[in-house]
């Protein structure tokens, strides 16, 4: 049987992909953000994982308002770096696990959850930041990520948008859909994007650094009472942007202290960094124990 052992979080944006493609991680800007993933790259190395399921969000990249589904599963065997206006970013391609990722949307859609099934779709920095950030520098031609990734996308862009206890219940679904596969592999979780961040409008450049760490103690202490955290408290407290922590719960509900009788999972890593272009970098790697 396959087995979910652990759980990474990570902001996203776009800057930091653009400072490791342009060699300025060592500037002062960036230098104390990449060092909080120092241990994250050795970490990936250590632990390294058969398949990575990435919960992220596409930003009006591969679906535009043509079309908005609010959970996507790849079952693609690769994804190329998306054109977000300045060329895709020289990072390989992404390798998915076709097999793997038909058998969780069988699973999860007969558990009740309606996944969108993508088999053709570019990945934007919602997917490729996480992973430059998890893994490091690669060679587009030459170099390729650790392992196959499954995207998922989850639709945070355009109201309605999924509640967190939805994804929370979702994350429970892909952990027993990963569960009821019959290879013995090693899966990890990635939920991506926020944490505090505004774009646009009035309230741009918000940063609510106290509520963000009570979102992560909370995250990892009491993901079932977080999960019932309505969307306006994440807009009000962390900007309009802020909602893409929702994504989180995905990740947070398929470790498997939520439904048995696991302790809490281990803090392996907890990083908090501000600043990095509008947004509030917040990183945890959670190991079930
Ligand atoms: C920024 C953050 C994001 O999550 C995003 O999707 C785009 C930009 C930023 O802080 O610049
Ligand atoms: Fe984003």
């Amino acid at each position: 049987m396959a087995r979910i052992t652990a759980s990474v979080f990570t902001s996203h944006v776009p800057a930091i992909g653009a400072a490791m493609d342009m060699g300025k991680t060592q500037e002062a800007y960036w230098a104390p953000l990449f060092k909080g993933y120092d241990f994250s790259r050795q970490w990936m190395k250590d632990n390294k994982p058969d398949v990575v399921f990435l919960v992220y969000n596409d930003h009006a990249t591969a679906f535009s308002l043509d079309c908005i589904p609010t959970f996507a599963i790849g079952t693609a065997a690769e994804f190329q770096p998306a054109d977000e206006g300045w060329g895709p970013r020289p990072v390989p391609k992404v390798v998915g696990h076709p097999d793997l990722a038909s058998h969780i949307a069988q699973s999860v859609i007969q558990q009740d959850f309606d996944l969108t099934i993508v088999n053709k779709m570019d990945v934007d920095h919602g997917l490729t930041v996480p992973l430059s950030l998890m893994c490091g520098e690669q060679d587009p031609k030459t170099g390729s990520w650790p392992c196959p990734v499954i995207p998922f996308a989850v639709n945070v862009v355009q109201y309605p948008v999924p509640t967190g206890q939805r994804c929370f219940n979702l994350g429970r679904a892909i952990r027993k859909a990963v569960e009821s596969y019959d290879q013995d592999i090693n899966v990890h979780i990635w939920g991506t994007g926020g944490m505090s961040h505004q774009l646009q409008g009035a309230r741009a450049g918000l940063i609510n650094k106290e509520w963000d760490n009570q979102f992560l103690d909370l995250l990892i202490e009491n993901p079932h009472g977080l999960a019932q955290m309505p969307h306006i408290d994440y807009v009000r407290e962390a900007g309009s942007e802020g909602i893409e922590l929702v994504m989180w719960l995905i990740a947070r509900g398929a470790m498997s202290d939520v439904d048995g009788p696991a302790p809490l999972p281990k803090v392996a890593h907890r990083f908090y960094h501000v600043p990095a272009s509008n947004t509030a970098v917040g990183h945890l790697i959670l190991e079930n124990q």
